[in-house]
């Protein structure tokens, strides 16, 4: 019975969580603010390394790679499956500019040994 009611409702809560969470993106952007990381690296080693570096192996290996910052915008800002989102606020577009030349400056990490060749099927003909 209430079924229509309650999907506009529901539409308007998700519009105006929408908003909200555009203001709180925009907002620090608009704001005169400091640099809050002093470098790529500074970023990476506080924040991305601990799940990013190599030896760490969460992330995917992210050092060597020439990462685009709008590529990186779209994974920091929005999140990526097991990665959480950062907002502008702690990660700002600056920082990732400064992240992305960071990354692409790191060496790429040696490819991985050849696995030894599959042993032939059973009953395989040769
Ligand atoms: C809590 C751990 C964690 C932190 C912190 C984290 N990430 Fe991630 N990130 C992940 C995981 C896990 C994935 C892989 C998600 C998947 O593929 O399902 C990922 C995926 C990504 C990807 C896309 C995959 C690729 O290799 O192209 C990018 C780009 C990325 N992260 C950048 C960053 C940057 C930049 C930071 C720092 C601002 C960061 N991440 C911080 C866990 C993390």
């Amino acid at each position: 019975m209430k079924r229509p009611r309650d999907s506009i409702s529901l539409k308007k809560t998700l519009v105006t969580g929408a908003t909200v969470s555009l203001a709180v993106l925009v907002a620090p952007a608009l704001a005169d603010q400091q640099p809050q990381w002093r470098s790529g690296a500074e970023l990476y080693n506080n924040v991305c390394g601990y799940c990013h570096k190599p030896e760490v192996g969460v992330g995917t290996v992210l050092q060597g790679r020439e990462l685009p910052v709008e590529y990186l915008k779209v994974m920091v800002r929005n999140g990526f499956n097991a990665m959480p989102a950062f907002p502008a606020s702690y990660v700002d577009d600056a920082a990732l500019a400064e992240l992305s030349k960071y990354l692409a400056s790191l060496p790429p990490l040696p490819p991985k040994p050849t696995p030894p060749p599959a042993k032939p099927r059973p009953g395989a003909s040769p």
